[in-house]
């Protein structure tokens, strides 16, 4: 008989392509990921980051450095490690950070953010500031690694291997890393209330079955790209976490749409984007901060007053952005602090399908690679 599979068709496993395998492969990355770092009642566990609280309190700052997907992750885990652990953290990007002259000594924990750990501006910057005495901590999906094998700490994610130049399942336990971090910082420092940090630990393990659930029906957002597939320009909003997640929503519809696309923070869109909208451009956006809920609102009334068809993303009990929206995807209901990982899913979804209607390469989108080992 004639064989009918290719070997990458195999590896697919029954996906039409890397990029959409990895995202539904998000529940069980973010479970590994957690697994025996993350137990109710228990501190949090990270094996391969020995800071003590006596040397966490020395340092004066903490630097994020990354860079495309990565540098998003860092992005949110400024706001977890500022809210939770209360210690200033500045994120850049490595290729700027290197050229800046940071303030570097030995006071300065950085964290570098990397899935494949080979990224050339990331690992110069690691090194850099090593030799002015930073202490540094890897975040990174691959065992071994040159930035693994050269920090002082590492977080494994465990992704496994991603395929899709676009990260997804990668993004999504580097947010989990972020947190951890997060939450280790503040239990050793006893910035937060046990009970609260608990409450933070106990519902981050419940979001790999939410993970799942928003997976279980992809109807409204293949609708939803479809209607834009043709478009120029796609505007995202958002406020507090929410302007983080649009940030890394408008990356991957670049990367796998070639539609240019901006993020904007909703009270921002007031002084200079706003001049853009006009009858018929497309506006995403998340609503998941609840505190910012009001001051969302009204960002969104003023872009539709202007003629803009509305896609939101916001929690299944919040059905009053039905009334200013034009197509709503509701995703479970969670603290706000770490919706971010339920908040994106659809927003890769979207992008994947973006592409897919247009008919373009998305496991491999032109120009573009996986990693960026030279300047
Ligand atoms: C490339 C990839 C991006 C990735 C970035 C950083 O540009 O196309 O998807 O976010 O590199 O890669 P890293 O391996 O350091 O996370």
């Amino acid at each position: 008989t004639e064989i009918t599979w290719s070997a990458e068709s195999a590896e697919k496993g029954g996906y039409a392509h890397f990029t959409i395998k990895e995202i539904y492969e998000q529940p069980k990355a973010l479970k590994d990921t957690m697994t025996s770092r993350i137990i109710p009642g228990e501190k949090i566990r990270l094996d391969d980051i020995h800071i003590s609280k006596d040397m966490l309190t020395n340092y004066s700052r903490i630097y994020i450095v990354a860079c495309g997907t990565a540098y998003h992750a860092g992005l949110i885990g400024k706001v977890a490690i500022e809210n939770l652990a209360r210690i200033p953290v500045e994120v850049d990007v490595a290729s700027e950070f290197r050229y800046r002259n940071p303030i570097i000594d030995h006071k300065t924990l950085l964290i570098t953010i990397s899935q494949s750990g080979e990224t050339a501006d990331t690992l110069a910057v690691l090194r850099e500031s090593q030799t002015k005495g930073a202490r540094v901590i890897a975040i990174t999906n691959v065992v071994g690694s040159s930035i693994a094998r050269e920090a002082d700490d590492v977080f494994y994610t465990w992704a496994g291997p991603e395929i899709g130049v676009a990260s997804t399942k990668a993004y999504l336990t580097m947010l989990v890393a972020v947190y951890s971090i997060a939450l280790h910082f503040a239990e050793l420092l006893g910035t937060e209330e046990t009970s609260y940090l608990e409450e933070i630990k106990k519902e981050m393990l419940t979001l790999p079955e939410k993970v799942a659930k928003i997976l279980k029906d992809t109807t409204k957002i293949e609708h939803f790209a479809d209607k834009i597939h043709g478009e120029k320009d796609v505007f995202y909003l958002g406020r507090g976490l929410d302007y983080q997640i649009a940030v890394e929503a408008s990356l991957k519809l670049k990367e796998l749409s070639y539609i240019h696309s901006e993020a904007y923070p909703g009270g921002e869109l007031k002084h200079g984007s706003i001049a853009l909208i006009e009858e018929g451009i497309s506006v995403i956006t998340s609503l998941t901060q609840r505190e910012l809920f009001e001051k969302m609102q009204s960002n969104i009334k003023e872009v539709v007053s202007r003629g803009a068809k509305v896609m939101a993303i916001t929690y299944e009990d919040n059905k009053d952005v039905e009334k200013y929206s034009d197509e709503v995807i509701y995703i479970p209901n969670t603290m706000d602090i770490i919706a971010p990982i339920l908040a994106v899913v659809p927003t890769q979804l979207l992008a994947y399908y973006v592409s897919l209607y247009k008919g373009l390469d998305v496991d491999k989108p032109r120009n573009l690679a996986k990693s960026v080992t030279v300047e």
